[in-house]
Protein backbone atom coordinates (compact mmCIF):
# COMPACT_ATOMS: atom_id res chain seq x y z
CA UNK A 1 0.00 0.00 0.00
CA UNK A 2 1.57 3.37 -0.77
CA UNK A 3 2.10 6.08 2.04
CA UNK A 4 0.63 9.52 2.40
CA UNK A 5 3.23 12.09 1.91
CA UNK A 6 2.81 14.87 4.33
CA UNK A 7 4.36 18.39 4.69
CA UNK A 8 3.91 20.07 8.13
CA UNK A 9 4.26 23.75 8.49
CA UNK A 10 5.36 24.76 11.98
CA UNK A 11 7.36 23.01 14.41
CA UNK A 12 6.13 25.17 17.30
CA UNK A 13 4.54 23.31 20.29
CA UNK A 14 2.32 21.03 18.54
CA UNK A 15 4.30 20.50 15.19
CA UNK A 16 6.98 19.55 17.21
CA UNK A 17 4.87 16.89 19.19
CA UNK A 18 3.23 15.86 15.55
CA UNK A 19 7.17 15.03 14.25
CA UNK A 20 7.92 13.03 17.38
CA UNK A 21 5.12 11.02 17.03
CA UNK A 22 5.27 10.25 13.58
CA UNK A 23 8.87 9.24 14.18
CA UNK A 24 7.71 6.93 17.17
CA UNK A 25 4.38 5.49 15.99
CA UNK A 26 4.81 2.41 14.10
CA UNK A 27 1.59 2.67 12.11
CA UNK A 28 2.44 6.07 11.34
CA UNK A 29 5.34 4.88 10.20
CA UNK A 30 3.52 2.15 7.22
CA UNK A 31 1.02 4.52 6.14
CA UNK A 32 2.61 7.82 6.19
CA UNK A 33 5.67 9.89 5.09
CA UNK A 34 6.99 13.46 6.41
CA UNK A 35 8.30 14.52 3.27
CA UNK A 36 8.82 18.64 3.79
CA UNK A 37 8.51 20.98 6.89
CA UNK A 38 7.82 24.31 5.97
CA UNK A 39 9.81 26.63 8.73
CA UNK A 40 11.09 30.38 8.92
CA UNK A 41 14.31 30.27 10.01
CA UNK A 42 15.68 26.54 8.38
CA UNK A 43 18.86 26.82 10.58
CA UNK A 44 17.52 26.62 13.81
CA UNK A 45 17.96 22.88 15.28
CA UNK A 46 14.85 20.95 14.99
CA UNK A 47 14.57 17.40 17.11
CA UNK A 48 12.69 14.29 15.84
CA UNK A 49 13.05 14.75 12.20
CA UNK A 50 12.76 11.91 10.89
CA UNK A 51 15.73 11.67 7.80
CA UNK A 52 12.98 11.25 5.42
CA UNK A 53 11.93 15.42 6.16
CA UNK A 54 13.76 18.16 4.47
CA UNK A 55 13.48 21.52 6.09
CA UNK A 56 12.01 24.29 3.24
CA UNK A 57 11.28 27.89 4.14
CA UNK A 58 9.06 28.48 0.91
CA UNK A 59 5.58 28.46 0.45
CA UNK A 60 6.00 27.00 -3.28
CA UNK A 61 8.34 23.94 -2.20
CA UNK A 62 5.23 22.42 -0.94
CA UNK A 63 2.26 24.08 -2.48
CA UNK A 64 4.50 22.93 -5.61
CA UNK A 65 5.47 19.58 -4.90
CA UNK A 66 3.54 17.12 -6.91
CA UNK A 67 4.23 14.85 -4.31
CA UNK A 68 2.98 15.97 -1.55
CA UNK A 69 -0.80 15.11 -0.57
CA UNK A 70 -1.26 16.22 2.44
CA UNK A 71 -0.52 19.88 4.63
CA UNK A 72 -0.76 19.76 8.13
CA UNK A 73 -1.06 23.11 8.76
CA UNK A 74 0.00 23.76 12.35
CA UNK A 75 0.93 27.94 12.73
CA UNK A 76 -2.01 29.22 14.34
CA UNK A 77 -3.23 32.72 13.31
CA UNK A 78 -5.31 33.27 10.50
CA UNK A 79 -3.88 34.91 7.52
CA UNK A 80 -0.83 33.28 6.86
CA UNK A 81 -2.71 29.90 7.30
CA UNK A 82 -5.32 30.97 5.34
CA UNK A 83 -3.28 31.66 2.75
CA UNK A 84 -1.58 27.94 2.50
CA UNK A 85 -4.52 26.30 3.40
CA UNK A 86 -6.24 28.10 0.32
CA UNK A 87 -3.10 27.34 -1.65
CA UNK A 88 -3.52 23.77 -0.13
CA UNK A 89 -6.41 23.08 -1.30
CA UNK A 90 -6.38 24.57 -4.57
CA UNK A 91 -3.72 22.67 -5.67
CA UNK A 92 -5.56 19.70 -4.50
CA UNK A 93 -4.11 18.58 -1.31
CA UNK A 94 -6.26 17.55 1.70
CA UNK A 95 -5.06 19.42 4.81
CA UNK A 96 -5.29 18.97 8.52
CA UNK A 97 -5.24 21.52 10.79
CA UNK A 98 -5.30 21.97 14.57
CA UNK A 99 -6.43 26.23 13.88
CA UNK A 100 -9.74 26.63 15.57
CA UNK A 101 -9.29 30.65 15.09
CA UNK A 102 -9.18 29.70 11.31
CA UNK A 103 -11.95 27.70 11.14
CA UNK A 104 -14.34 29.99 13.35
CA UNK A 105 -13.60 32.43 10.81
CA UNK A 106 -13.06 30.98 7.39
CA UNK A 107 -14.14 27.43 7.82
CA UNK A 108 -16.87 28.18 5.20
CA UNK A 109 -14.61 29.64 2.49
CA UNK A 110 -12.28 26.98 3.19
CA UNK A 111 -14.81 23.74 2.88
CA UNK A 112 -15.75 25.25 -0.39
CA UNK A 113 -12.66 25.14 -1.74
CA UNK A 114 -12.22 21.77 -0.46
CA UNK A 115 -15.18 20.70 -1.80
CA UNK A 116 -14.41 22.34 -5.37
CA UNK A 117 -11.12 20.66 -5.24
CA UNK A 118 -12.33 17.25 -4.09
CA UNK A 119 -9.99 16.83 -0.88
CA UNK A 120 -10.31 16.99 2.75
CA UNK A 121 -10.18 19.05 6.06
CA UNK A 122 -9.34 17.19 9.04
CA UNK A 123 -9.64 19.53 12.17
CA UNK A 124 -10.20 17.33 15.39
CA UNK A 125 -7.20 18.61 16.64
CA UNK A 126 -8.82 21.83 16.62
CA UNK A 127 -11.41 21.18 19.75
CA UNK A 128 -10.28 19.95 23.15
CA UNK A 129 -7.44 18.51 21.45
CA UNK A 130 -7.25 14.89 22.14
CA UNK A 131 -10.86 14.82 23.05
CA UNK A 132 -12.91 13.43 19.98
CA UNK A 133 -15.66 15.44 19.84
CA UNK A 134 -15.15 16.39 16.11
CA UNK A 135 -15.76 12.70 15.31
CA UNK A 136 -18.21 12.06 17.79
CA UNK A 137 -20.90 15.31 15.91
CA UNK A 138 -19.57 14.07 12.42
CA UNK A 139 -19.69 10.68 12.91
CA UNK A 140 -21.05 8.75 15.41
CA UNK A 141 -24.13 11.58 15.84
CA UNK A 142 -24.40 12.38 12.14
CA UNK A 143 -28.29 10.65 12.34
CA UNK A 144 -28.96 12.13 15.29
CA UNK A 145 -31.11 15.55 16.21
CA UNK A 146 -28.96 17.17 18.96
CA UNK A 147 -30.67 19.44 21.13
CA UNK A 148 -27.88 21.18 23.09
CA UNK A 149 -23.82 20.66 23.51
CA UNK A 150 -22.29 22.34 26.52
CA UNK A 151 -18.91 22.21 27.09
CA UNK A 152 -15.68 23.12 29.43
CA UNK A 153 -13.63 23.89 25.95
CA UNK A 154 -10.72 26.72 27.66
CA UNK A 155 -8.13 24.49 29.95
CA UNK A 156 -6.29 27.87 31.14
CA UNK A 157 -9.77 29.25 32.59
CA UNK A 158 -11.37 25.66 34.00
CA UNK A 159 -7.74 25.47 35.97
CA UNK A 160 -8.58 29.02 37.43
CA UNK A 161 -11.84 28.60 38.40
CA UNK A 162 -10.80 25.24 40.14
CA UNK A 163 -8.23 26.78 41.85
CA UNK A 164 -10.05 29.11 43.67
CA UNK A 165 -12.99 26.93 44.45
CA UNK A 166 -10.85 24.62 45.86
CA UNK A 167 -7.90 26.43 47.48
CA UNK A 168 -10.34 29.51 48.71
CA UNK A 169 -7.44 31.74 46.63
CA UNK A 170 -8.90 34.85 43.90
CA UNK A 171 -8.40 35.33 40.77
CA UNK A 172 -5.31 37.13 40.59
CA UNK A 173 -3.27 34.21 42.90
CA UNK A 174 -5.27 31.31 40.67
CA UNK A 175 -4.08 33.15 37.62
CA UNK A 176 -0.77 33.48 38.67
CA UNK A 177 -0.49 29.82 39.72
CA UNK A 178 -1.75 28.56 35.80
CA UNK A 179 1.03 30.66 34.74
CA UNK A 180 3.56 29.39 36.50
CA UNK A 181 2.33 25.74 35.87
CA UNK A 182 2.26 26.95 32.16
CA UNK A 183 -1.51 26.66 32.07
CA UNK A 184 -2.20 30.16 30.98
CA UNK A 185 -0.21 32.39 28.60
CA UNK A 186 1.73 35.03 30.06
CA UNK A 187 -0.60 37.58 28.21
CA UNK A 188 -3.86 35.29 29.30
CA UNK A 189 -6.37 37.84 27.32
CA UNK A 190 -7.58 35.25 24.91
CA UNK A 191 -8.45 32.86 27.10
CA UNK A 192 -9.85 34.37 30.11
CA UNK A 193 -12.39 36.91 28.03
CA UNK A 194 -13.62 33.59 26.61
CA UNK A 195 -12.70 34.82 23.52
CA UNK A 196 -10.60 30.62 22.96
CA UNK A 197 -13.96 29.22 24.20
CA UNK A 198 -15.93 31.01 21.77
CA UNK A 199 -14.18 29.97 17.99
CA UNK A 200 -14.54 26.35 20.04
CA UNK A 201 -18.39 27.38 20.83
CA UNK A 202 -18.66 28.31 17.07
CA UNK A 203 -17.30 25.13 15.89
CA UNK A 204 -18.93 22.72 17.94
CA UNK A 205 -22.54 24.83 17.13
CA UNK A 206 -21.73 24.23 13.52
CA UNK A 207 -21.06 20.64 13.50
CA UNK A 208 -23.84 20.23 16.00
CA UNK A 209 -26.79 21.59 13.96
CA UNK A 210 -25.18 22.10 10.91
CA UNK A 211 -25.32 25.45 9.86
CA UNK A 212 -22.50 27.88 10.37
CA UNK A 213 -22.63 29.69 13.25
CA UNK A 214 -19.82 33.03 13.28
CA UNK A 215 -17.74 33.11 16.53
CA UNK A 216 -18.23 36.55 16.14
CA UNK A 217 -21.72 36.84 16.57
CA UNK A 218 -21.61 34.54 20.11
CA UNK A 219 -22.24 36.47 23.01
CA UNK A 220 -19.09 35.61 25.10
CA UNK A 221 -18.17 36.70 28.79
CA UNK A 222 -14.85 35.90 30.55
CA UNK A 223 -14.21 34.95 33.76
CA UNK A 224 -11.92 38.01 34.99
CA UNK A 225 -14.71 40.02 36.69
CA UNK A 226 -15.37 36.61 39.05
CA UNK A 227 -14.16 37.46 42.42
CA UNK A 228 -13.27 34.76 45.54
CA UNK A 229 -16.88 35.80 46.57
CA UNK A 230 -18.65 34.51 43.97
CA UNK A 231 -16.94 31.11 43.44
CA UNK A 232 -17.46 30.62 47.47
CA UNK A 233 -21.37 32.09 47.45
CA UNK A 234 -21.93 29.61 44.54
CA UNK A 235 -20.83 26.71 46.24
CA UNK A 236 -22.48 27.43 49.54
CA UNK A 237 -25.88 27.58 47.50
CA UNK A 238 -24.91 23.65 45.61
CA UNK A 239 -23.29 25.39 42.61
CA UNK A 240 -19.92 25.40 40.98
CA UNK A 241 -18.75 28.18 38.41
CA UNK A 242 -17.59 26.88 35.04
CA UNK A 243 -16.85 28.95 31.89
CA UNK A 244 -19.42 26.92 29.67
CA UNK A 245 -19.51 26.91 25.67
CA UNK A 246 -22.93 26.09 24.93
CA UNK A 247 -25.46 25.80 21.88
CA UNK A 248 -28.98 24.33 21.66
CA UNK A 249 -31.88 24.47 19.71
CA UNK A 250 -34.68 26.71 21.05
CA UNK A 251 -38.36 26.01 20.66
CA UNK A 252 -38.65 28.54 17.80
CA UNK A 253 -36.35 26.77 15.93
CA UNK A 254 -33.12 29.64 15.86
CA UNK A 255 -29.91 28.22 18.09
CA UNK A 256 -28.93 30.16 21.82
CA UNK A 257 -25.31 30.00 21.78
CA UNK A 258 -22.92 31.38 24.32
CA UNK A 259 -19.70 31.69 26.37
CA UNK A 260 -20.15 32.94 29.93
CA UNK A 261 -18.99 31.58 33.17
CA UNK A 262 -22.47 29.66 34.60
CA UNK A 263 -23.55 28.23 38.18
CA UNK A 264 -23.73 24.59 37.35
CA UNK A 265 -25.56 22.54 40.27
CA UNK A 266 -22.79 20.20 41.33
CA UNK A 267 -24.28 16.98 40.49
CA UNK A 268 -23.88 18.36 36.55
CA UNK A 269 -21.52 16.42 34.45
CA UNK A 270 -19.63 19.08 33.92
CA UNK A 271 -19.46 20.78 37.49
CA UNK A 272 -17.22 18.16 38.08
CA UNK A 273 -13.98 18.41 35.09
CA UNK A 274 -11.57 19.80 37.25
CA UNK A 275 -8.47 21.62 36.49
CA UNK A 276 -7.24 21.95 33.14
CA UNK A 277 -8.97 19.24 31.96
CA UNK A 278 -12.04 19.54 29.37
CA UNK A 279 -15.32 17.78 28.45
CA UNK A 280 -18.14 18.42 26.33
CA UNK A 281 -21.82 17.17 27.09
CA UNK A 282 -23.92 16.60 24.36
CA UNK A 283 -27.68 16.01 24.41
CA UNK A 284 -29.20 14.38 21.58
CA UNK A 285 -32.33 12.52 21.11
CA UNK A 286 -32.25 8.96 20.42
CA UNK A 287 -28.88 8.75 22.84
CA UNK A 288 -29.73 11.19 25.65
CA UNK A 289 -27.02 12.50 27.48
CA UNK A 290 -23.42 11.72 26.36
CA UNK A 291 -20.03 13.09 27.91
CA UNK A 292 -16.46 13.46 26.69
CA UNK A 293 -13.82 14.53 28.54
CA UNK A 294 -9.99 14.16 28.45
CA UNK A 295 -7.09 16.50 27.70
CA UNK A 296 -7.98 19.45 25.74
CA UNK A 297 -4.32 20.85 25.25
CA UNK A 298 -0.97 20.10 25.17
CA UNK A 299 1.63 18.37 22.00
CA UNK A 300 0.54 14.85 23.23
CA UNK A 301 -3.09 14.73 23.29
CA UNK A 302 -3.00 16.88 19.99
CA UNK A 303 -0.92 15.19 18.18
CA UNK A 304 -3.18 12.07 18.28
CA UNK A 305 -5.63 13.68 16.85
CA UNK A 306 -3.98 15.16 14.00
CA UNK A 307 -2.72 11.33 13.57
CA UNK A 308 -5.55 10.06 13.33
CA UNK A 309 -6.83 12.31 10.74
CA UNK A 310 -3.66 11.73 8.69
CA UNK A 311 -4.41 7.96 8.94
CA UNK A 312 -8.13 8.53 7.85
CA UNK A 313 -6.47 10.64 4.43
CA UNK A 314 -4.32 8.00 3.74
CA UNK A 315 -6.90 4.93 4.06
CA UNK A 316 -9.45 6.97 1.79
CA UNK A 317 -11.47 7.36 4.50
CA UNK A 318 -11.33 11.19 5.62
CA UNK A 319 -15.18 12.78 5.92
CA UNK A 320 -15.92 14.85 2.55
CA UNK A 321 -15.80 18.30 2.56
CA UNK A 322 -19.83 18.91 2.45
CA UNK A 323 -21.05 17.77 5.43
CA UNK A 324 -19.24 19.47 7.84
CA UNK A 325 -21.48 22.25 8.93
CA UNK A 326 -19.11 25.01 7.42
CA UNK A 327 -21.83 25.72 4.79
CA UNK A 328 -22.73 29.34 3.35
CA UNK A 329 -26.01 29.64 5.32
CA UNK A 330 -25.51 31.27 8.85
CA UNK A 331 -27.28 30.16 11.17
CA UNK A 332 -30.25 32.01 12.90
CA UNK A 333 -29.00 33.01 16.46
CA UNK A 334 -31.38 33.94 19.70
CA UNK A 335 -30.59 37.17 20.95
CA UNK A 336 -29.45 37.01 24.33
CA UNK A 337 -32.16 39.53 25.27
CA UNK A 338 -34.65 36.57 24.83
CA UNK A 339 -33.23 34.32 26.94
CA UNK A 340 -35.21 33.01 29.84
CA UNK A 341 -33.40 31.73 33.25
CA UNK A 342 -32.48 32.31 36.40
CA UNK A 343 -29.69 34.46 37.53
CA UNK A 344 -27.14 35.67 40.04
CA UNK A 345 -26.62 38.82 40.75
CA UNK A 346 -23.66 40.27 43.10
CA UNK A 347 -23.64 43.82 43.45
CA UNK A 348 -21.30 45.90 45.43
CA UNK A 349 -23.55 48.52 47.40
CA UNK A 350 -22.84 51.12 50.57
CA UNK A 351 -23.79 49.37 54.04
CA UNK A 352 -27.32 51.56 54.74
CA UNK A 353 -30.74 51.65 55.05
CA UNK A 354 -33.07 51.55 52.04
CA UNK A 355 -30.75 50.09 49.52
CA UNK A 356 -32.15 46.57 49.66
CA UNK A 357 -35.70 48.20 48.94
CA UNK A 358 -34.27 49.80 46.32
CA UNK A 359 -32.73 46.86 44.60
CA UNK A 360 -36.24 45.04 44.81
CA UNK A 361 -38.12 47.55 43.62
CA UNK A 362 -36.33 48.39 40.63
CA UNK A 363 -35.97 44.63 39.89
CA UNK A 364 -40.22 44.08 40.72
CA UNK A 365 -40.50 47.02 38.07
CA UNK A 366 -39.39 45.21 35.29
CA UNK A 367 -41.11 41.88 36.21
CA UNK A 368 -37.88 40.37 38.04
CA UNK A 369 -38.88 38.88 40.92
CA UNK A 370 -36.11 37.59 43.92
CA UNK A 371 -35.51 33.89 44.86
CA UNK A 372 -33.06 34.70 47.67
CA UNK A 373 -31.18 37.49 49.03
CA UNK A 374 -27.77 37.14 50.74
CA UNK A 375 -25.90 39.54 52.72
CA UNK A 376 -22.78 37.64 53.51
CA UNK A 377 -20.96 39.29 56.88
CA UNK A 378 -18.27 41.55 55.17
CA UNK A 379 -16.03 44.57 55.92
CA UNK A 380 -16.14 47.03 53.26
CA UNK A 381 -13.87 47.29 51.57
CA UNK A 382 -11.69 50.47 50.19
CA UNK A 383 -14.75 52.25 48.70
CA UNK A 384 -16.86 51.37 51.72
CA UNK A 385 -19.24 49.16 49.46
CA UNK A 386 -20.42 45.65 50.83
CA UNK A 387 -21.70 42.46 48.81
CA UNK A 388 -25.52 42.16 48.12
CA UNK A 389 -25.95 38.70 46.81
CA UNK A 390 -29.47 37.79 44.72
CA UNK A 391 -30.90 34.87 42.96
CA UNK A 392 -33.95 35.80 40.72
CA UNK A 393 -36.84 33.59 40.04
CA UNK A 394 -37.13 32.91 36.19
CA UNK A 395 -36.38 36.23 34.33
CA UNK A 396 -36.06 37.25 30.39
CA UNK A 397 -32.48 38.64 30.31
CA UNK A 398 -33.45 41.66 28.49
CA UNK A 399 -35.48 42.84 31.97
CA UNK A 400 -32.78 41.47 33.92
CA UNK A 401 -30.08 43.51 32.25
CA UNK A 402 -32.42 46.92 31.90
CA UNK A 403 -33.03 46.98 35.83
CA UNK A 404 -29.48 46.53 35.90
CA UNK A 405 -28.28 49.41 34.39
CA UNK A 406 -31.14 51.42 36.11
CA UNK A 407 -29.07 50.30 39.29
CA UNK A 408 -25.43 51.30 37.92
CA UNK A 409 -26.52 54.84 37.81
CA UNK A 410 -26.20 54.51 41.33
CA UNK A 411 -22.51 55.25 42.35
CA UNK A 412 -22.26 51.78 43.53
CA UNK A 413 -19.48 49.41 42.96
CA UNK A 414 -19.53 46.36 40.21
CA UNK A 415 -21.92 44.23 39.38
CA UNK A 416 -21.21 40.26 38.64
CA UNK A 417 -24.48 38.71 36.98
CA UNK A 418 -24.19 35.15 35.99
CA UNK A 419 -27.13 32.60 34.65
CA UNK A 420 -27.79 29.72 37.43
CA UNK A 421 -28.67 26.27 35.27
CA UNK A 422 -30.71 23.74 37.17
CA UNK A 423 -29.50 20.25 35.19
N1 LIG B 1 -0.72 24.45 22.20
C1 LIG B 1 -1.78 23.64 22.35
O1 LIG B 1 -1.95 22.98 23.38
C2 LIG B 1 -2.78 23.53 21.23
C3 LIG B 1 -3.85 22.61 21.36
C4 LIG B 1 -4.75 22.46 20.30
C5 LIG B 1 -4.58 23.23 19.16
N2 LIG B 1 -3.55 24.12 19.07
C6 LIG B 1 -3.41 24.89 17.84
O2 LIG B 1 -2.26 24.41 17.14
C7 LIG B 1 -1.70 25.47 16.35
C8 LIG B 1 -0.22 25.63 16.68
O3 LIG B 1 -0.10 25.95 18.06
P1 LIG B 1 1.30 25.90 18.83
O4 LIG B 1 0.97 25.92 20.28
O5 LIG B 1 2.16 24.84 18.28
O6 LIG B 1 1.91 27.34 18.40
P2 LIG B 1 3.43 27.76 18.43
O7 LIG B 1 4.18 27.02 19.46
O8 LIG B 1 3.45 29.25 18.47
O9 LIG B 1 3.98 27.29 17.01
C9 LIG B 1 3.63 27.89 15.80
C10 LIG B 1 4.75 27.60 14.81
O10 LIG B 1 4.36 28.07 13.52
C11 LIG B 1 5.39 28.86 12.96
N3 LIG B 1 4.78 29.91 12.15
C12 LIG B 1 3.76 30.73 12.50
N4 LIG B 1 3.44 31.53 11.48
C13 LIG B 1 4.28 31.20 10.46
C14 LIG B 1 4.45 31.69 9.13
N5 LIG B 1 3.68 32.68 8.64
N6 LIG B 1 5.40 31.13 8.37
C15 LIG B 1 6.20 30.14 8.85
N7 LIG B 1 6.08 29.64 10.11
C16 LIG B 1 5.13 30.17 10.90
C17 LIG B 1 6.15 29.45 14.14
O11 LIG B 1 7.47 29.70 13.70
P3 LIG B 1 8.45 30.66 14.53
O12 LIG B 1 8.91 29.83 15.68
O13 LIG B 1 9.51 30.94 13.52
O14 LIG B 1 7.63 31.85 14.93
C18 LIG B 1 6.07 28.30 15.16
O15 LIG B 1 7.13 27.39 14.97
C19 LIG B 1 -2.54 26.71 16.66
O16 LIG B 1 -3.53 26.86 15.69
C20 LIG B 1 -3.18 26.37 18.02
O17 LIG B 1 -4.40 27.04 18.24
C21 LIG B 1 -2.64 24.27 20.07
Amino acid sequence: MSKLVVALAGLGTIGTGLARLLAENSVAQERLVLKSVLVRDASKPRPYLPASARLVTNLQDVIGDPEIDVVVELWGGVDAALKLCRSALAAGKHVVTANKNLLAEKGPELFALARENGVTIGFEASVCAGIPIIRVLREALRAERILSVEGIVNGTTNYILTRMSEAHISYDEALKEAQEKGYAEPDPTYDVTGKDAACKAGILASLAFGSFVDSQRIPTRGIATLGAEDVRQAEAMGYRIKLIAAGRRTASGALDVEVAPVLLPHDHPLASVRLEYNAVLVESQGLGRTVYSGKGAGPAPTAVSLLADLLDAADGRALPADDAGFTANPAVLEPPRDQIDRYYVHLCVPDKPGVLAKVAGVLATRDVSLASVLQPEAEPDAQSFIPLILTTHRARRENLDAALTELKKEPWGKQVVLRIQDR
